[in-house]
């Protein structure tokens, strides 16, 4: 353990549950592309996007613990994903197709930070796709909802279905 913070890459979060759902029931989104899994946590997503078919898959989180994480479960789903630990947000927008993010928009100022993120993502000509349990800080007038999903959030048992989640497009 690095000491870094709460280990939130140990378990799936509602958001990033949602996400990885779509990408395997729509592998057309996907399918051929080089995606990024943005505060990837565990790589749940980045591991949903490569079993739908994703041609790379870049999984950032800035928790060192994480990237470890990333690697175990990467291996033990037998795909290929690149673990990176840094924050990206302040960067320039990345050299992918196509940003993922599940479950990013918990506090304040990081739901502002990624947001003007991913305004600079899509004037790049990079789209995104969000994963959320309909959090306070969801910048929900930028969005367009995909799909609604009922999945076990952080907290509840792993057989829950009793949080809302939806997936949507940054517009
Ligand atoms: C709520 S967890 C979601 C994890 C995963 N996407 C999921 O849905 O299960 C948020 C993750 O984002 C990471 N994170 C938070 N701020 C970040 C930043 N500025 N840059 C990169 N990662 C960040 C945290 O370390 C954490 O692993």
């Amino acid at each position: 353990m690095s000491g870094a913070g709460p280990p939130y890459w140990a378990y799936p979060w509602a958001g990033g549950l949602a996400l990885a759902r779509y990408l395997l029931d729509h592998p057309e989104t996907v399918a051929g592309k080089r995606v990024l899994d943005l505060g990837a946590g565990g790589g749940l997503v980045a591991i949903a996007a490569m079993k739908a078919g994703a041609r790379e898959a870049t999984a950032i989180d800035a928790d060192p613990d994480a990237i470890a994480a990333i690697a175990l479960n990467a291996e033990a789903n037998e795909v290929a994903v690149e673990a990176v630990c840094g924050d990206p947000l302040d960067g320039p927008a990345p050299d992918v197709d196509l940003v993922l993010v599940g479950d990013l928009f918990y506090e304040p100022s990081l739901a502002a930070r990624t947001t003007v993120f991913l305004e600079r993502c899509g004037a790049a000509g990079i789209g995104a796709l969000i994963g959320d349990p309909w959090r306070a800080h969801l910048p929900r007038a930028r969005l367009e909802r995909l799909a609604e999903y009922r999945l076990a959030d952080f907290g509840d048992a792993l057989d829950a279905a009793a949080t809302a989640s939806a997936v949507f497009a940054f517009a």
